[in-house]
């Protein structure tokens, strides 16, 4: 009853509010500069000339790729250095300020007004300050020192400065504090809140539905909110139903502040017999593992680019994303939570000892307690979480493991190869390294206790430190398919995921024949591999020595009933680990989809074996030597047989096969044909039950003729969460002959005009490319590149040769 009159007196809006709490985006108008003084925190320090511009800000994305970069190919061979942001603001009169900010890479020293507020080493940690004793009216200004000089320290592309949102919260004395809500929920609809307020007032949580409707309301720093079973929607991938509980802060029947947060209600386990359970359904966790970087907009975090990545991967059937190998930005998180994706949440890449000669493991003993806590206070609230991991890969998995002597590449190679048995942990023995993992699980424990701690291991043996005592709630292991059989017998009783797998290695548009060879890169991790091209295969036909084809691997995760599923290396291709090249390769090989947001074709395997949509998808393109050996491929689902036809003529009925051998012409997963190329026409039908259900046809391009435009993802359109004014819009260009075939062997130059709208990026996919990300120009590649504009107006594409083409935004 009780809360029944209160729910209405919310409803009939009785509690009067005050001035609560104002959290604003305090991105617009910072100053920058690529140089270093001490007089540059000062705040006399004369900035007039330093280059205006908005947040988020990557300034390695806008250089140029260089051997000399001392990241190196593995970081993306793009600069570093030191950079300084300053901004300059005025206060209105309230009681309390902080400034806040997602993440800064890195070793970011914060001013205010000259006074030094703090540092932060790690640049994936987001943290506060309490601002309020350094204001004065008048000017205040906001500096920052960034330092990213000491390289390498990153096995992947990091960029470079405040790549993340910074903000800025005003509120009353009294009021909750930084991440002071933590909501614990139950899969039968209760969710309990705990509430930590500076200061003395009284709490009150209401609990809204999605449509906005009151469900319940409860009083006390810890409270009790309850969905009606009847009324009870459970959050999943597929019906990604998501709750909100707003908590105010009252004094004297006064609303002081008032925060807000996003929750849901699910039912998860895993299970060592049986796997990934979620609302009493069995089901496999289809995940990938995703860097940060967002192409050819580097670092800076945009909230259009990555919805467009999450679009992208939701249409492949993908359930879940990995945070490789450091905490994601929160807006990750948020559109994790509303669209449906699991997530593992991952926090460091090493722990003690690193990996490459300046990262993280120099400031590890004395930052890893405070970064640790502050990824699961910041994010422990987000129903998408099912799973933390406390680290990828760490060296700590043997006694004695040395990756920093070595060259990134090495250090890349050496740690997927296995170390001998004496480095292992001997039975009865509870090592230092042991105890580490145990200490990093119950930092996580300390702060939350619903979800299960992991780590991605790549020694996949039962005597790896980290699978002892009591650190790990599930075996994590990266690759190593071929030991998935013995998990049962080393791990008994313990819940198994492949925490990484496959990093296969594919280059859009190019197809290395025959088809069904199987090419390691290199063939042993101790090896070099060249090969002048600097391109991997569009076939699913090449991969690293230390791991498999995206069929191979899916095939074992499919059918194996006791493993909880994979996040597959990688969705997209990143900036930076050019394996199994170096430079002037300069981003990787492994994903999905390419740089440039590019689906390659295995993305048509996952998607047949994924969603119930219709996949019949035949590669590659049809233009060819008269008279060379092609592999046509065709992924497809929902048919019996795929029959293909050359000019007319059929070239046999295909079935996939029952079992998996690899390098077969024909699997569970696709089918192929080995045809002799002649210009014009290939068909392939598909037919169920003897019904032509699908027919794709492949025809042969003549000469270029024009440029076509297409409009791959609008912000405008798509991203309907965002609140954003300005959007982003990318667009595909693809050089195409009279008839609008693909030309796919075209590499013209193409050139971008826009009134309206400012071009913010281009890609063609090329991992090997050395041209600009921020041009107005770039070459096709394989027939096709792309363009990222900001704003409304037209694009006009042109190149020589071809007719023009504009397209309105
Ligand atoms: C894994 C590692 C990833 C990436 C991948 C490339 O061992 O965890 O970060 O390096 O190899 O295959």
């Amino acid at each position: 009853m009780k809360r029944m009159i209160c729910l209405v007196c919310i409803l009939c809006g009785l509690a009067t509010t005050m001035q609560a709490r104002q959290r604003r985006n305090f991105d617009a108008d910072w100053l920058f500069i690529l140089a270093d003084s001490a007089q540059m925190s000062k705040p006399e320090y004369n900035d007039r000339h330093w280059r205006r511009l908005n947040l988020p800000h990557d300034w390695a994305i806008e250089g140029d790729f260089s051997a000399g970069n001392p990241s190196g190919a593995g970081g993306g061979a793009l600069p570093g250095g030191v950079g300084w942001y300053r901004k300059h603001f005025r206060i209105r009169e309230v009681a309390r300020y902080f400034l806040e900010f997602d993440g800064i890479y890195m070793n970011s020293t914060v001013y205010i007004n000259g006074e030094k507020l703090g540092s932060r080493p790690y640049g994936y940690s987001s943290f506060e300050f309490e601002i309020t004793r350094f204001l004065r009216t008048g000017d205040n200004v906001i500096a920052v020192r960034v330092d990213n000089s000491d390289q390498p320290n990153s096995r992947w592309y990091s960029g470079c400065g405040i790549y993340r949102h910074v903000w800025f919260t005003e509120t009353s004395a009294v009021h909750v504090s930084h991440w002071g809500v933590h909501v614990e929920t139950t899969a039968k609809g209760k969710a309990k809140v705990t509430v930590d307020v500076n200061g003395r007032g009284q709490v009150q949580n209401t609990l809204y539905d999605k449509n906005g409707a009151a469900i319940d309301v409860a009083t006390g720093r810890k409270s009790t909110l309850k969905v009606p079973g009847s009324q009870l929607r459970l959050w999943s991938p597929q019906n990604p139903y998501t709750y909100k509980i707003r908590t105010r802060v009252l004094v004297d029947g006064k609303v002081v502040d008032e925060v807000w947060t996003t929750t849901a209600f699910r039912d998860f386990r895993f299970d060592a017999k049986t796997g990934f359970w979620l609302n009493g359904k069995n089901m496999k966790i289809n995940g990938v593992c995703e860097h940060h970087d967002l192409g050819c907009l580097g670092a800076a975090l945009n909230d259009d680019a990555l919805h467009r990545k999450l679009v992208k991967l939701k249409q492949m059937g993908c359930n879940a994303i990995r945070t490789s190998h450091n905490p994601p930005a929160p807006e990750l998180l948020n559109m994790c939570d509303t669209m449906g994706f699991i997530v593992m949440d991952e926090s460091f890449d090493m722990w003690r000892r690193r990996k490459t000669q300046n990262d993280y493991a120099r400031f590890f003993d004395e930052w890893h307690e405070r970064d640790l806590r502050d990824l699961v206070l910041r994010d422990r609230n987000h129903p998408c979480i099912l799973m933390w991991s406390i680290g990828n890969e760490v060296l700590e998995q043997w006694s004695s493991a040395d990756a920093d002597t070595l060259t990134l590449e090495q250090a890349n190679l050496i740690l997927n190869a296995g170390h001998d048995a004496s480095t292992l942990a001997r039975d009865g023995e509870t090592s230092v390294n042991t105890m580490l993992c145990e200490h990093l699980a119950d930092i996580v424990r300390r702060y939350d206790t619903t979800r299960p701690v992991t780590a991605g291991c790549n020694e996949p043996s039962p005597d790896n430190h980290l699978f002892k005592g009591s650190g790990l709630d599930i075996v994590g292991f990266n690759y190593h398919h071929e030991w998935i059989k013995d998990v049962p017998k080393n791990f008994p009783d313990r819940p198994f995921i492949m925490t990484e797998s496959v990093s296969a290695l594919q280059t859009t548009g190019n197809y290395i024949m025959p088809s069904d060879q199987i090419i390691k890169a290199p063939k042993e991790w101790w090896l070099p591999y060249t090969d002048p091209s600097f391109m991997c295969s569009a076939y699913d036909n090449m991969h690293a020595s230390w791991s498999t084809t995206h069929e191979q691997n899916w095939d074992v995760v499919k059918n194996t009933p006791y493993c909880g599923g994979q996040f597959i290396w990688t969705g997209f291709d990143y900036i930076g680990e050019p394996t199994p090249y170096g430079f002037p390769a300069r981003s990787s090989y492994f994903g999905i989809i390419d740089l440039s947001g590019q689906p390659k074709d295995v993305y048509y395997m996952y998607q047949s074996e994924w969603t119930d949509k219709p996949v019949l998808h035949l590669f590659p393109h049809w233009n060819w030597l008269e008279g060379q050996d092609i592999d046509l491929w065709c992924y497809y689902n929902h048919a019996d047989e795929v029959e293909l036809f050359v000019n007319g003529r059929s070239q046999g009925v295909r079935r996939k096969s029952s079992s998996f051998v690899p390098a077969s012409a024909v699997t569970p997963y696709h089918v192929s044909w080995r045809v002799k190329y002649e210009p014009g026409e290939v068909k392939v039908v598909a037919r169920k039950g003897g019904n032509v259900v699908g027919l794709k046809t492949l025809r042969t391009a003549g000469q270029p003729d024009h440029l076509r435009l297409t409009i791959d993802y609008s912000g405008y359109q798509q991203n309907s969460k965002s609140t954003s004014a300005s959007h982003l819009t990318f667009v595909k260009v693809e050089v195409v002959d009279r008839d609008g075939n693909l030309c796919p062997w075209a590499e013209n130059q193409v050139f971008f005009e826009s009134v309206g709208a400012r071009i913010v990026g281009v890609d063609n996919g090329s991992q090997f490319s050395m041209e600009r990300f921020k041009d107005t120009k770039r070459k096709a590649f394989f027939g096709r590149c792309m363009v990222v504009l900001d704003g409304r107006g037209t694009l006009t594409a042109k190149s020589i040769g071809l007719k023009t083409t504009t397209i309105e935004l």
